[in-house]
């Protein structure tokens, strides 16, 4: 983001409209429970409480989860930063999001509603949803997976894809799921890194009508991945395609011999054993894979899908992220299992074939709890207030954002048009790093439109300066987190010096790499990174991603990606770029490069603006000064440019 993101704190100073919970609300809270077996009739009291005793707050939630043994510390942190939650004990967490529901009524309940790209619907129940990762379960035994292998998973937003990654689970196995519009290279160096030994993937897909060939792609991918034994492929569309003898087995063929009362046990899990391995991209370098693991990870997200989407019994809650990031794994599938909740997944996107899509499907699967983008508002407001006033909307009851700040005007939009001027909105801030939500209003608490307001229970955020210190109410600084919590990252797999520096840019404080302000009345506002993350309708991307992308074009010498906002996906990708000696710029090589990108890392990366430059500002030693570079391009004061060249 900008270079002077700190002084643009006009709107949130401004921002003075607060929107307080009905008493409706917080009478009926999951959260009000919680406080009031503990004493506290109002959350800040709660919230200053839970800071002094975090470890029994954490307790609590871990209690509520099924443990094959219970642990014997809370929290350990001898090897600093490399702490550890629940020690000593052990867990499935899949056990947790199946076996333990079909013991109960909730076998018979909805896990999930599935509507395709086309419009056909299936659904899964608990109890259908746990056969089917039992057989697959097996099928993955079959195919010679165990305990601490890596499973790379491409696949489309299809109810296997949830299958897959709880059968990789249950058996002990890492999961590393891979974004399914990602293009092969991108799949190539994730599985290289993970050393995954099966690679599962369907043989296509549609998504707004537009053909995606995953077999093909995994095809061009796995030439290069000498760790992959095993190819598994969900046949989604029918497609023709190839399967090459002894690596690629279709799941259909494999499940053909495994029968419907197949049971495999949850492998009993340590809390410190891997779960899942997800890459995203940081300021430099390739993308690094965050290591989650069963125990913090399972409480976490346990625990803030109940307290911020309040979900009970009833509700149908529906989620609009990908599987492929983190809030699909921790809001798609963990928490929302875990909590026995029924959800939709839905394969489509918001615009096709009408701007009504997403209105359409809350409509026929009275949807009660949904939780999106603000990209995804901003896009669909484009399109007007006609489009969602053609829906039954009424059995909505709660709304939330993620992935980037949402500006005031799509929040009240979101709140008029969808939420009948009524329902909260539960503005969460966090990261693939944090695990689940770690900002966030509560249904109880007031809301202010653009802020994700207040941390959650035990989480001590603050804004401070390049030196440490609280910068005070009002003004900009770098968001911190001050202690460890359960469903933070244990390291980067295979790079934990990448890892440490979280916590030690600025010293035994978790550096998230946001700017945020904290205005008069407390309300926090996220406003960006700081670094060289640029998120893209909510996608995060790296700077350095893109640029290696185009140098590997023949005809470039040099490039630099800056993001720029932009009204609908927050930021869009400018790349500017000097040609090699002998090359011209042209409209032809500007749509080459761009299809080189595409092609190379996928869709979501390709520059929406590309400009042919023959010199780019760079320091003395050589590096090319991104920030200055967009500094110019925004119009905004340059700072120090000392060591700058001539
Ligand atoms: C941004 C997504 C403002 C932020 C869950 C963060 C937000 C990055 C919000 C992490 C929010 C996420 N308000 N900004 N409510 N939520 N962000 O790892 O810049 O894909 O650092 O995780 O998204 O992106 P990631």
């Amino acid at each position: 983001m900008s270079g002077n993101l700190f002084e643009d704190t006009d709107s949130i100073l401004s921002e003075e409209r607060i929107f307080p919970p009905t008493s409706e609300m917080v009478a009926q809270a999951n959260i009000t429970a919680y406080m009031e077996s503990k004493g506290f009739s109002d959350y800040d009291s709660f919230y200053k409480w839970s800071l002094e005793n975090r470890f029994e707050f954490w307790d609590d939630m871990a209690k509520k989860l099924h443990w094959f043994e219970p642990w014997t510390n809370t929290f350990e942190w001898t090897n600093k930063p490399f702490f550890k939650w629940f020690t000593g004990g052990k867990l499935n967490i899949v056990y947790n999001c199946l076996d333990r529901h079909i013991q109960t009524p909730t076998r018979h309940k909805v896990a999930f509603h599935w509507e395709g790209d086309d419009g056909q619907t299936r659904s899964l129940t608990y109890e259908q949803l746990y056969i089917l990762t039992n057989r697959f379960a097996r099928g993955l035994q079959q195919l010679g997976v165990k305990k601490g292998d890596r499973v790379a998973i491409y696949m489309p937003a299809i109810l296997e894809q949830i299958v897959a990654v709880l059968a990789v689970a249950r058996l002990g196995a890492v999961h590393t799921v891979v974004f399914g519009g990602f293009a092969a290279n991108s799949l190539r160096d994730r599985i290289i890194d993970a050393e995954a030994k099966v690679v599962i993937t369907a043989d296509g897909n549609y998504r707004g009508g537009k053909l995606i060939q995953l077999k093909k792609i995994t095809d061009e991918a796995v030439l290069e991945t000498p760790t992959i034994e095993k190819v598994l492929v969900v046949k989604h569309l029918g497609l023709d395609i190839s399967l090459q003898e002894g690596r690629d087995v279709y799941w259909h063929d494999l499940a053909a011999d495994i029968p419907e009362d197949t049971f495999v046990p949850c492998e009993p899990m340590d809390s410190e054993d891997l779960l899942f391995i997800l890459y995203t991209s940081g300021s430099t370098g390739k993308p690094k894979g965050v290591v989650h693991v069963h125990g913090g990870y399972a409480v976490g997200a346990a625990t803030t899908t109940n307290f911020v989407f309040d979900l009970k019994d009833e509700d149908i809650y529906w989620c609009t992220a990908d599987v492929g990031w983190v809030t699909g794994h921790s809001y798609i599938i963990y928490g929302p299992l875990m909590n026995g909740a029924t959800s939709v997944l839905f394969e489509g996107v918001p615009s096709y074939p009408n701007p009504d899509r997403w209105w359409s499907v809350i409509e026929k699967f009275k949807v009660t709890v949904l939780y999106t983008s603000p990209t995804g508002i901003r896009g669909l407001m484009r399109f007007g207030e006609e489009w969602p006033a053609k829906h039954d909307l009424s059995s909505l009851r709660l709304l939330g954002s993620v992935g980037e700040p949402i500006n005031p005007e799509a929040w009240i939009w979101y709140r008029h048009n969808i939420g009948r001027d009524e329902l909260p909105i539960m503005d969460t801030w966090w990261q693939t790093e944090t695990g689940s939500i770690l900002i966030s209003p509560t249904i109880i608490q007031p809301l202010k439109p653009g802020s994700a307001t207040r941390p959650l229970p035990t989480i001590e955020a603050d804004v401070v300066d390049k030196n440490g210190q609280s910068v005070g109410l009002g003004k900009g600084g770098f968001l911190i987190v001050r202690h460890p919590w359960p469903s933070q990252m244990r390291t980067i797999y295979g790079d934990p010096a990448r890892y440490i520096t979280y916590w030690e840019t600025l010293p035994d404080v978790y550096f998230a790499g946001d700017a945020a302000t904290i205005d008069q009345e407390g309300f926090i506002r996220v406003q960006g990174r700081v670094d060289d993350v640029i998120k893209v309708s909510g996608h995060r991307l790296g700077s350095m991603e893109i640029e290696s992308s185009l140098v590997s074009h023949p005809a470039v010498a040099e490039v630099a990606a800056i993001g720029k906002p932009d009204p609908v996906k927050g930021e869009h990708v400018k790349v500017f770029v000097i040609l090699k000696n002998g090359f011209e710029p042209s409209p032809e090589l500007e749509k080459e490069l761009k299809l080189h990108v595409r092609t190379s890392v996928g869709a979501l990366a390709v520059p929406d603006e590309l400009e042919f430059t023959p010199s780019l500002p760079k320091t003395r030693s050589g590096k090319i000064m991104r920030r200055v570079i967009r500094a110019k391009e925004l119009g905004e004061p340059i700072g120090d440019t000392s060591t700058l060249d001539g």
